[in-house]
């Protein structure tokens, strides 16, 4: 059995299947009835808040001829101590596939162990993988020309500022290497990403592609990409006067775009907190093409249910 709960989950080649089917199912939206989930059902196990990932996979999945139950973590016996292992084994008597939502990964691992069902990772502490995807499926939109979509990605420069040790910048992390790109960190000191995540990528056995610099205006230099993500990632919230004093040297700001290449994008997996990660000035600007991201979260996580499916039989 097949998940997705990381990046590196798809092989390179696998990735520009993706890529190819999220451009198709895109093109073919409203046109063509899909039959990829034909008489599955699909669970939706969310313990955090989501209005992109929740609205876009609930669509998704019966747009591909399946049907879906949103389970939210206090409607479940989990919340009043039901292991997850007993929740695993259950749920897959009863769903063909699962998108959780979640603070510690080890629950997407527990689930993905001990169900019989593929797991989607909706967003946890440590990686948003779905995000990604659509994430380097915008840029190849832009970038593509003849030939492998992916090779689009390859050798280009992304600059994340903010909280690199977030699921975010972990996400960057992993991803980069697998997408071929250079991924420049950067963000305060003690807020560097951590152990786990260079373990993930020794693990993967692709060359890792990342720096960290504390100066902002080094990391964006030659960017084709500048990316942020909020200061105060859910489950945060009781560190946010401290991160909002901390990262506020690492604001993207039209100081900051002006140092990436001339034609750099701006790009955000949002929810945006304008003022603090981000001014209200960049999200506006031509640079930013953030709601074509949310939108492609769509179509990719559509390309990635089809491709489990297809992995998966
Ligand atoms: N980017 C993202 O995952 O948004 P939501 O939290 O709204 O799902
Ligand atoms: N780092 C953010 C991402 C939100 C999509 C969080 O985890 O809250």
């Amino acid at each position: 059995m097949r998940h997705f709960l990381k990046s590196t989950d798809f092989s390179p080649q696998e990735v520009e299947e993706v890529f190819k089917l999220a451009q198709e199912i895109k093109k073919q939206r409203g046109r063509i009835d899909s039959e990829w989930l034909e008489e599955q059902f699909w669970g939706m196990l969310f313990f955090k808040s989501s209005t992109r990932t929740r609205v876009s996979f609930e669509v998704g999945i019966q747009e591909l001829g399946g049907k879906v139950l949103y389970l939210n973590k206090n409607d479940v016996q989990i919340s009043r101590g039901e292991s997850i292992a007993d929740s695993a084994r259950v749920l897959s008597r009863y769903l063909h596939g699962i998108v959780i939502r979640c603070y510690d990964h080890s629950v997407l691992e527990e689930f993905a162990e001990m169900g019989s069902m593929p797991v989607i990772n909706a967003l946890s502490d440590y990686l948003h993988p779905c995000q990604i995807y659509a994430d380097a499926f915008t840029m190849v939109e832009r970038w593509a020309k003849d030939g492998p979509l992916s090779e689009s990605l390859k050798g280009r420069k992304i600059a994340f500022l903010g909280d690199t040790a977030c699921n975010m910048g972990n996400s960057w992390i992993l991803g980069g290497s697998l997408f071929g790109m250079e991924v420049a960190l950067s963000g305060p000191q003690g807020y560097e990403p951590g152990d786990e995540i260079k373990e993930e990528l020794r693990r993967s056995g692709l060359n890792p592609s990342w720096t960290f610099h504390t100066d902002p205006m080094e990391a964006v230099k030659d960017a084709d990409v500048v990316y942020t993500d909020v200061w105060v990632s859910m489950g945060m919230e009781d560190e946010e006067q401290e991160r909002l004093k901390t990262f506020s040297p690492y604001q993207v700001n039209e100081q900051i775009m002006q140092h990436a290449k001339p034609d750099a994008l701006f790009m955000h997996c949002l929810p945006a907190h304008p003022g603090q990660e981000v001014t209200q000035e960049v999200l506006d600007s031509p640079a930013s093409i953030i709601f074509d991201q949310a939108e492609n979260r769509l179509h990719i996580q559509k390309a990635i249910l089809a491709m489990l499916a297809k992995i998966n039989g």
